[in-house]
């Protein structure tokens, strides 16, 4: 099998891609990626060599280079990671959600069609998506896949149309698809502009920990690996034009989340208990923020058997660690422009 994962260089991407390159000696994989701000080949760099895999650089917005490598090598599954994928970003410049998310998954959805039009069996065009779409939920409830799609920024609103796009594509063309929403995700090879990865490194630095609002908002973290072993399943067990929802069964308020990381990197940094959450800043809220996002994912569980296989506290415990080991990483991604958008950003 020939495989394009597109977005393969950025943070999901990359766990997916070695995930894949590791575990199906032989399948050749692909990674397509225009190796943004957030797109590092750093993040390969132990699959870099391997003889099933092919890095190629490129745009989903450029239809000419999408035909002619999906021409060449004659790819029978697509699994679509590629986007701008910061909340934050979207609020300041949304046509480029606009351009890449939706535009850029057209683009992509157009050539496999086009390409595959003679044949549409063992083809598939898997969409990676977020819980986003849903919007947000109040107190109680849970995101199911027959929850209504309501999205309030800009970035879950570019996710939730090329979603509608994925399932158009299915039902007027019979492009054969399927779809996950996933919660949030943490791991090692986060960019330092989320929450988790941004907050590590800022405590490294002794920086402010900036918390929108009064930091009483939910979200539900999910270890990427978890992620990337449940788009395995879905990709080959996943139903034809079915969506999936992807969560840790795992929901925290964002201060909640800050404290327990702040107890964690005192004791690994060797500071006292509580120095860290001195660095604790409220800050203006993000405009249209979402309160909770929490996902119901016993559809994947009953039917894929897929269940979370690391804990909360393992993750953040290997993701800290991560960090630690891997200063120069975040040395290199911390670019005149990562510091433009902070500066942008946070004011602090
Ligand atoms: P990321 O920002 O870390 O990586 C995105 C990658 O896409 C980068 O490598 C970038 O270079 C590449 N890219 C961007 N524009 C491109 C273009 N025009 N052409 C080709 N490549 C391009 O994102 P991520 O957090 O790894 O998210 C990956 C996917 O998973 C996204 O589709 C996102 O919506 C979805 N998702 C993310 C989360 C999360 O918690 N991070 C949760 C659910 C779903
Ligand atoms: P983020 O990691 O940006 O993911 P998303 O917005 O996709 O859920 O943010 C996670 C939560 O943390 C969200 O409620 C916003 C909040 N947050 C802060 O309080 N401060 C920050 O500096 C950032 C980046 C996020």
């Amino acid at each position: 099998m020939n495989i394009l994962i597109t977005g393969g260089a950025g943070f999901i991407g990359s766990h997916v891609v070695r995930h894949f390159v590791n575990t199906y000696p032989s399948y050749h994989i692909y990674n397509l990626d225009k190796l943004t701000y957030a797109g590092n080949l750093q993040n390969l760099k132990t699959i870099e060599n391997a003889a099933n895999y092919t890095f190629l650089k490129g745009d989903i917005l450029d239809e000419q280079f999408l035909m002619a490598v999906f021409i060449k090598y004659k790819f029978d599954g697509v699994i679509h990671l590629a986007a701008e994928s910061h909340v934050d970003r979207s609020i300041t410049d949304p046509l480029s959600f606009v351009k890449t998310n939706v535009l850029g998954t057209v683009n992509l959805l157009n050539v496999a069609k086009n390409t595959w039009q003679s044949d549409f069996s063992n083809k598939r065009f898997y969409h990676i998506s977020t819980d986003e779409v849903y919007g947000s939920l109040g107190e109680t409830g849970l995101f199911t896949e027959t929850t209504a799609y309501d999205p309030n920024s800009p970035y879950s609103a570019s996710k939730a149309s090329s979603d509608h796009f994925v399932r158009a594509y299915g039902e007027t063309y019979q492009l054969p698809f399927v779809i996950s929403n996933c919660s949030n995700n943490y791991g090692p090879n986060h960019f330092p502009e989320k929450l988790i990865p941004l907050f590590i490194n800022n405590i490294i630095n002794n920086k402010a920990l900036p918390v929108y609002g009064d930091g009483n908002y939910t979200r539900d973290w999910l270890y990427v690996i978890d992620h990337a072993i449940a788009i395995d399943l879905v990709f080959h067990k996943g139903k034809n034009k079915a969506t999936y929802n992807i969560g840790g069964f795992n929901e925290w308020k964002n201060i909640d989340l800050v404290k327990l990381l702040c107890q964690l990197m005192d004791k690994k940094l060797g500071r006292t208990q509580g120095s860290s959450e001195k660095l604790i800043t409220y800050v203006k809220d993000r405009p249209g923020h979402d309160l909770r996002y929490a996902i119901d994912a016993n559809k994947i569980r009953t039917e894929l058997g897929w269940t979370p296989t690391v804990t909360f506290e393992q993750g953040l415990a290997k993701t800290i660690d991560w960090y630690f080991d891997n200063q120069d990483w975040l040395d290199n991604v911390i670019s005149k422009e990562y510091l433009n958008y902070y500066q942008k950003q946070y004011n602090l």
